[in-house]
C-alpha cells in the first residue's frame, strides 16, 4: 500500500458540520456553521467547539457563556452552506435560512426548530489555541425529534448527518450496527 506525506493538517474525516446558535430567542441572536465540534467527556457529558475569535458568534459566545449545538440533516444543506458564508453582523441568519428559534430548556440560546438534534451547551472553559479559540463546554440538556429515535435512544443512523472535511461537504449513509456485534471473541 503506497502511502504519501502530507502537509500537517486538520485531514480528519468524517466530521459533522453542525449549526449552532447563540444569544437569546427574544433578543440577538445568531447561527454559525461549524465543523469543530467534538465530544470530549462523558460524565459530566462535555464537547468542544473551535471557533476563530473574528467570528460574530464568538463574542456572542464568549458574552453569553451559551450555546446549541444543532444536527442537521441533508435536507438543511442550504442553511449548512448559508450559515457558513454569512456573518451574523450583516445578515439576520434565521430569516435568511429560513429556520426557526424556540426556546430551549435549559440555556437562554435558542434551539433550531428544524434540526432533530439539540445539545444544549454551557461554556466552562475558553482555550486559545492560535487560529481557534476552544469552547469547553457542559451538555446541560439534549432534545431529540421522534424520529431518530429508537426505544428511546438516538439512533444515529436515523439522521442522515452532514460530513464535512477540507471544504467539502459529504453524505454520511446508513446504519454498521451496534458496537461490539463486528468481532468475534477468542
Ligand atoms: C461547513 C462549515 C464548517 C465550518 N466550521 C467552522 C469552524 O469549525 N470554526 C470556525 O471558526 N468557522 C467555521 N466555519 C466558518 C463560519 O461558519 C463562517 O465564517 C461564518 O460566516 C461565521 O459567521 P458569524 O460571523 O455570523 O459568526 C465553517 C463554515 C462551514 C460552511
Amino acid at each position: 500500500m503506497a502511502k504519501q506525506i502530507l502537509k500537517a493538517g486538520t485531514s480528519l474525516t468524517p466530521i459533522p458540520a453542525s449549526i449552532i446558535s447563540c444569544g437569546t430567542v427574544e433578543g440577538k441572536k445568531n447561527l454559525i456553521s461549524l465543523a469543530w465540534v467534538g465530544i470530549v467527556n462523558s460524565d459530566p457529558p462535555m464537547l468542544s467547539i473551535s471557533v476563530r475569535p473574528q467570528r460574530h458568534s464568538h463574542q456572542m459566545i464568549k458574552d453569553s457563556g451559551e450555546f446549541v449545538v444543532n444536527v442537521p440533516t441533508r435536507e438543511l444543506l442550504e442553511a449548512v452552506d448559508y450559515c457558513g458564508n454569512t456573518s451574523g453582523r450583516d445578515v439576520d441568519k434565521f430569516a435568511g435560512a429560513g429556520l426557526t428559534a424556540l426556546p430551549a430548556s435549559k440555556v437562554a440560546a435558542p434551539i433550531v426548530a428544524e434540526c432533530p438534534i439539540n445539545l444544549e451547551c454551557r461554556v466552562r472553559q475558553v482555550i486559545p489555541l492560535g487560529s481557534h479559540d476552544l469552547f469547553l463546554a457542559e451538555i446541560v440538556a439534549v432534545q431529540a425529534n421522534d424520529e431518530v429515535l429508537e426505544n428511546g435512544r438516538l439512533s444515529a443512523a436515523k439522521v442522515h448527518t452532514i460530513a464535512y472535511c477540507s471544504g467539502e461537504y459529504v453524505n454520511v449513509q446508513g446504519g454498521l450496527g451496534r458496537n461490539g456485534s463486528h468481532f468475534r471473541k477468542k
